[in-house]
């Protein structure tokens, strides 16, 4: 018996999540499992007939099926459906529900790394790309009440798409990168959500940083490598800086809530991720 859950994706070889979820299993005291479940894009339709039969718990989505899953799932929580994308399914009552723990698993994990952001929710933001995670951390941090959230990308258009998500009269200005990088200075947290400073192209940096303030917090997303160009930049100009691996333990923190109802304490998850990541 015991509880069973997946990530699917293509390719999912190196997916953290088994690892992530095998702690929170011993931490909750819970018997379960957690397998990779590569899928191949035209494959989705026949492999989740087979989950189905399987009696999986839920299961994490990640590329390329985030979007692809939904048609075929019963139910979607809103924040699902706000993004067009789900990277969590809860097996509840017969019945497959999709769910997004990407802006929440954002917004958490800064939280757990500087508390007091929360609690001047006026602080001037800017988040740098307008994907899949902008839009997700873009609604989390909306519906978070944080007032001044302006978004820069290099296709200005996909920036203003994301406008739409706001709940209230959240003041935005849509930017290109060059004009982001011009008035740096202005922002109390800056927030990189694109794939520019991945590995292998790790001289890569989506702006330049030179005017950023001493009191500003720089965020990137990408874990690969823990230190992007942008995070250095950003600790040579004397800014703080939060890494992106954070935000992917706590995604999979929302994720097992769902499944099972309980929020595990990550205590030394984070640094064990980071040593893990390293010696990749
Ligand atoms: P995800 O779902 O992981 O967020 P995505 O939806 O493919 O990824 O979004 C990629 C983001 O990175 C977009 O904002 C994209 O900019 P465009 O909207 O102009 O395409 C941005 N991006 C990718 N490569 C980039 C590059 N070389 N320079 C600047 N922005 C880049």
């Amino acid at each position: 018996m015991g509880l069973h859950f997946q990530v699917i994706g293509y390719p999912v070889q190196y997916s953290l999540s088994p690892w992530i979820h095998g702690e929170f299993l011993k931490k909750a005291d819970l018997n379960g499992t957690y397998t990779k479940n590569e899928i191949e894009p035209n494959k989705l339709n026949e492999k989740f007939e087979q989950i189905k039969a399987e009696q999986i718990d839920g299961f994490n989505v990640t590329k390329p099926h985030k979007q692809a899953i939904i048609p075929l799932l019963d139910e979607l929580d809103e924040t699902a459906e706000k993004m067009g994308a789900v990277n969590t399914v809860v097996s509840k009552n017969g019945k497959w529900i999709g769910y997004n723990t990407d802006g929440i698993g954002y917004t958490r994990s800064l939280e757990n790394k500087y508390p007091e952001l929360f609690s001047h929710k006026d602080k001037n933001v800017l988040i740098l790309g307008a994907g899949g995670a902008a839009r997700a951390i873009f609604h989390a941090l909306d519906r978070q009440n944080f007032t001044n959230i302006d978004i820069a990308n290099r296709t200005k258009e996909t920036a203003k798409e994301i406008t739409k998500l706001k709940s209230k009269q959240t003041n935005i200005d849509v930017l290109t990168l060059r004009e982001a990088e011009k008035r740096i200075s202005n922002y109390d947290l800056v927030i990189q959500t694109t794939s520019v400073g991945m590995k292998p192209d790790i001289n890569q940096s989506i702006i330049e940083l030179d005017k950023v303030k001493n009191s500003t917090i720089v965020s990137d997303i990408i874990y690969q490598p823990i230190k992007t160009k942008l995070l250095q930049q950003a600790e040579e100009a004397g800014a703080k800086i939060h890494f992106g691996h954070t935000m992917l333990i706590y995604q999979a923190q929302a994720a097992f809530e769902i499944w099972t109802g309980k929020r595990v304490e990550i205590g030394e998850m984070d640094t064990q991720l980071q040593q893990i990541l390293e010696g990749r």
